[in-house]
């Protein structure tokens, strides 16, 4: 994809033109309440939101593309002008050497997309809503029959086949629909948040079958998650995006180069710090404090001291655990001047 700009109109009341000469489509049913129609209010009612500001990206066939960033970044309003949902306003979208702007209609031959919010087969058991699925993607009654049996059985769905979608728990409905997602063999998967709401073992099975997607199938997947820690397991590539723009993109080993050699201590002091210690009491000036907790980001070498510091001296005893990380990608996310928050929900 290429300098995609995609910008929803302003709300009703007042309609902003900041960005000369870009057509902002009609849709009003969904606009946030504006702020008073009275026009001249010095307060500018809210604008247009420039959702994606000229979003570049080149994804390879058979990788695993992840896309974070906090909540408003523009992730959903990006795949889904992928998946032909969402017509950008200008920009160019060429997947397997389709035209995608231009054919909007291809994408559902071509890719198997799960929205953000999806209600479409909550009437469905999640046996059916599998199998009507591998229907819909041309597959013959027999193969859609034995894909559904492999998919409930891959995501251990198989006990709760004959319940409807809309009498499930959260995570369960969100399990049934990541199952619809994955029959059907599409050569691109658009999977967006697919673990919201999923226990620890239900998200383990969902990264383990996309992994198997691409291992055994050359599938291409592109993945929004806030599930950063558990996803970077199986990403290889990853663009964080923030305010609309990729603030950057490299391989989770790449980015994480970025932080440098920074590592992360974590104390937690069994009761009060010993600030009489010379050495805690230099700690305390730099440690971010939650709790019985310090968190300190600091050099390797540093670091090590640190920990001789802690664990050598009569602080030791005060201590009642201790650890040492190397950085993860939402620590680069941080660095790389994301906002504090959004990043992790569950
Ligand atoms: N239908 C819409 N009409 C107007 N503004 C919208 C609409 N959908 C999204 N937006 C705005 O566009 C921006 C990007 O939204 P988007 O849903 O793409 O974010 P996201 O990165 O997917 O966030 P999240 O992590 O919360 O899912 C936000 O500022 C949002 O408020
Ligand atoms: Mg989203």
């Amino acid at each position: 994809m290429r300098d995609l700009v995609k910008t929803y109109p302003a709300p009703r009341a007042k309609r902003l033109r900041r960005s000369a000469g870009r057509r902002t489509g009609r849709r009003s049913g969904a606009a946030t309440p504006a702020a008073t129609a009275g026009s001249d209010a010095p307060e500018a009612p809210p604008g247009p939101v420039r959702a994606c500001d000229g979003v570049g990206l080149d994804i390879h066939a058979g990788e695993i593309f992840g896309l974070l960033g906090p909540n408003g970044a523009g992730k959903s309003t990006l795949v889904r002008q992928l998946t032909g949902l969402l017509r950008p306003d200008s920009g160019g979208i060429e997947l397997f050497g389709h035209d995608l702007v231009r054919r909007p209609e291809l994408a559902a031959r071509l890719l198997a997309y799960l929205g953000q919010e999806s209600t479409a087969l909550d009437d469905l058991t999640v046996a059916l809503a599998a199998e009507t699925t591998a229907r819909l993607r041309g597959l013959a009654a027999p193969a859609a029959r034995a894909e559904r049996d492999a998919v409930l059985d891959e995501l251990g769905l198989a006990p709760l086949a004959d319940r409807p979608l809309r009498r499930l728990s959260g995570g369960e409905r969100r399990l049934a629909c990541v199952a619809a997602a994955l029959v059907g063999e599409r050569p691109l998967l658009v999977l967006d948040e697919p673990t919201t709401a999923m226990d620890p073992v239900a998200r383990r099975a969902v990264w383990a079958a996309i992994d198997r997607r691409r291992a055994e199938r050359g599938a291409t997947v592109l993945l929004v998650t806030h599930n950063v820690i558990e996803a970077e397991t199986v990403l290889d590539r990853v663009a964080v995006l923030d305010r609309g723009r990729v603030i950057a993109c490299d391989s989770p080993t790449g980015l994480k180069a970025l932080v440098g050699g920074e590592v992360r201590v974590d104390l937690v002091w069994r009761d009060e710090p010993p600030l009489d210690v010379p050495k805690i009491a230099e700690l305390a000036r730099t440690a971010r404090r939650t709790g019985r907790r310090w968190t300190l980001r600091l050099p390797e070498e540093a670091a090590r001291a640190a920990v001789a510091a802690v664990t050598g001296g009569p602080a030791f005893a005060e201590l009642d655990d201790f650890t040492l990380t190397t950085p993860s990608l939402e620590d680069v996310y941080l660095a790389l001047g994301g906002r504090d928050e959004g990043l992790v929900k569950a």
